[in-house]
């Protein structure tokens, strides 16, 4: 096409989306900013930038734009499967990134998360959480154009990148946390500052705790320049005043350009923490919901190819808005962290009962969702909080408080007769809230069986890392891996010895690569890693397989009156599947009566590609943590 021909084109493209989304863009900002005195000049600006990021957009991008557009629904297929990595510690540097695509396809990978890859402060960082520069990458890990080059790589093997873009706060050594600090009334407004504590006081009477252990409260003092500073999360990281248009308007250009360098999924750190009100915890107030929703509508317009993943690490009720509820229904979060099944799965599995399972994923989350799926996982890089609520646990019959009590002191391996092994991140003496660091492996007893060379206990190990990622290949949402979890990588003591990391036990579950292991694993099949391995591999290429798994298709939970079993059927208009998971290492049994009634008809099992003869014993056999998907 002529290049003149080509503009026309893209301006008439840029006309239409805008068109398309500017009702979900402008009343948001309208009800957030109107009636601050910068409004109009904002608008203005904004319009601006958008149309700016649009012209930059690259071609191949633009391609993809159109692509989507036809197939909106390409993040929701039973294809996609997702790998969350750090860059140092898969590959050690953005350019070792294209080489590790073969592995990564061959497990089953269409997405790959590389973990927080902005520029971040010296030291401790928080894993890079605390972000100095949004327009650098991490130089551990390489340049902007190493970057590009990674996500192009990973675009012609048909596979799509997901980055962090941390929202809520900036690092303190941030150009404008700088400016502020020296007293800039500009950048002062992008933050959260006090002369003196009276509001701060105030504001912690209903504030929670993030990091108790080491960053007690929610604001620090700054000698320097004689103020106090919100910052929920560590002292090093501040957090942003999104009341500001002006921050609004900073945060949608990095958005954009980190889409116009080939990023397929943002990934919204912390978005709960996003706005502040006097008298609440100040998490998940209305106005988070309306920021991401005008987010999202900006990026539609511009990059309509990149989708959003929210990360809200809360109970369900205040989980579900993240994938747009109500008048944001289809408008906000494309995916959000599935952490009630998360939650879920490890109390079932300590339990070996999954009545408070079924009961909370019945109750709480609806059967379908609007241009929205979950991110399921098991294991991912920060800890385990144990979100159960009193209520939920009462409907059961238990008492929340001990229940969390059990489930740290399991996980933490104190518990007798825990098979797992983990530490504690964070104690709040307030709430008595324990949290558990510990890799997937580790805590599901992997390490435990090992050191005593218990064969038995190996394979139980195994069955449950196994019946896990079943688990959340079936369930609905996009499954994410978490690097090493595919070949059982345990616990790594060692971070102890390295200052930056010692204070964090999250370290745990955060180890190297182990590529050697990798090597062991693939050529030794009946080693635990080895069977591992193949496990994942063959229930990522089964779940491909199955369109009933496409999230589209509703998920209803499904109660078999045994307490061992948490089962589930994908109702698709073709039919269905059923799902049983058996959360305890004793044999137990279904009555093919009661499968055919919820939808089984021809006994296939999928993931074993079987038809199974019931023998006439009028009964589906569950060997100790079985996985069986059923047509
Ligand atoms: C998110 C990250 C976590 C980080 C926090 C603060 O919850 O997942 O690792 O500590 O945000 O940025």
């Amino acid at each position: 096409m002529p290049d003149a021909d080509r503009k026309t084109f893209n301006d008439l493209l840029f006309e239409l989306r805008y068109e398309r989304s500017r009702d979900d863009l402008w009343p948001m900002l309208d009800r957030l900013y109107g009636g601050h005195p910068g409004y109009p000049r904002f608008r203005t600006a904004l319009d601006k930038a958008l149309r700016s990021a649009a012209d930059a957009r690259p071609d191949d991008l633009r391609l993809l734009d159109l692509k989507r557009d036809l197939e909106p629904d390409w993040f929701q297929r039973p294809d996609m499967a997702g790998y969350v990595f750090y860059i140092d510690r898969f590959c050690g540097h953005l350019r070792h990134v294209p080489e590790k695509l073969d592995y990564l396809r061959d497990l089953g990978i269409s997405y790959v998360h590389f973990m927080p890859c902005l520029k971040p402060r010296k030291g401790d960082n928080d894993g890079g959480y605390s972000v100095m520069d949004y327009g650098a990458i991490n130089p551990l890990y390489g340049t902007m154009e190493d970057f590009e080059a990674a996500t192009r790589a990973c675009r012609s093997r048909g596979i799509s990148v997901c980055v962090d873009l941390v929202l809520n706060h900036t690092a303190k050594e941030h150009a404008w946390a700088k400016k502020a600090r020296k007293g800039d009334p500009k950048y002062a407004d992008y933050y959260l500052m006090f002369e003196d504590d009276t509001l701060p006081k105030q504001y912690e009477k209903t504030l929670v705790e993030v990091f108790p252990d080491n960053a007690p409260g929610n604001f620090t003092w700054y000698e320097d320049c004689g103020r106090w500073v919100w910052t929920t999360f560590n002292e090093h990281q501040w957090d942003l005043n999104w009341a500001n248009p002006q921050v609004f308007l900073e945060m949608t250009k990095v958005m954009l350009s980190l889409a116009n360098k080939g990023v397929d999924i943002l990934r919204f750190d912390a978005v709960a923490f996003m706005w502040k009100r006097m008298g609440t915890r100040c998490q998940s107030e209305p106005e988070c919901h309306m920021l991401l929703q005008a987010l999202r509508a900006a990026c539609r317009i511009v990059a309509p190819a990149v989708i959003h993943l929210e990360e809200a690490i809360v109970g369900p009720a205040e989980m579900l808005p993240y994938l747009g509820r109500g008048e944001h229904d289809g408008k906000e979060g494309n995916l959000a962290y599935h952490n009630s099944l998360m939650v879920q799965f490890w109390s079932s599995l300590a339990a070996r009962d999954t009545q408070l399972m079924s009961y909370v994923l019945d109750t709480h989350f609806p059967p379908t969702l609007t241009n929205a799926t979950y991110a399921t996982y098991l294991r991912c890089h920060d800890d385990i909080g144990w979100a159960v609520t009193d209520e939920d646990a009462a409907s059961v019959g238990i008492d929340g408080r001990l229940h969390r009590a059990f489930l740290s002191d399991f996980y933490e391996g104190v518990f007798p007769g825990s098979f797992a092994k983990g530490e504690l991140f964070q104690f709040n003496p307030e709430t008595r809230d324990k949290r558990i660091s510990g890799t997937c492996a580790s805590l599901a007893g992997l390490e435990r069986a090992l050191v005593a060379g218990d064969d038995e206990a190996t394979d139980r190990a195994i069955d449950r890392i196994l019946m896990g990622h079943a688990l959340i290949a079936s369930f609905g949402g996009i499954p994410l891996v978490y690097m090493g979890d595919e070949v059982g990588l345990l616990n790594d003591y060692g971070y102890v010895d390295y200052p930056p990391h010692a204070h964090d036990s999250r370290w745990l579950h955060r180890p190297l690569m182990d590529w050697d292991h990798v090597a062991a694993a693939a050529a030794g099949p009946e080693t635990a890693a080895g069977r591992i391995l193949a496990g994942m591999k063959d229930i990522l290429s089964r779940r491909a397989q199955v369109p009933e798994f496409h999230a589209k298709n509703p998920t209803e939970v499904l109660h078999t009156g045994n307490s061992t079993l948490f089962a589930f059927a994908r109702r698709a208009p073709t039919g269905s599947v059923v799902c049983v998971y058996n959360f305890s290492e004793v044999w137990t049994a279904l009555p093919w009566s009661w499968l055919t009634q919820h939808g089984v008809t021809k006994r296939h099992e999928l993931l074993s590609d079987t038809v199974i003869d019931d023998s006439g014993s009028g009964a589906l056999p569950l060997p100790p943590l079985a996985r069986v998907w059923l047509r």
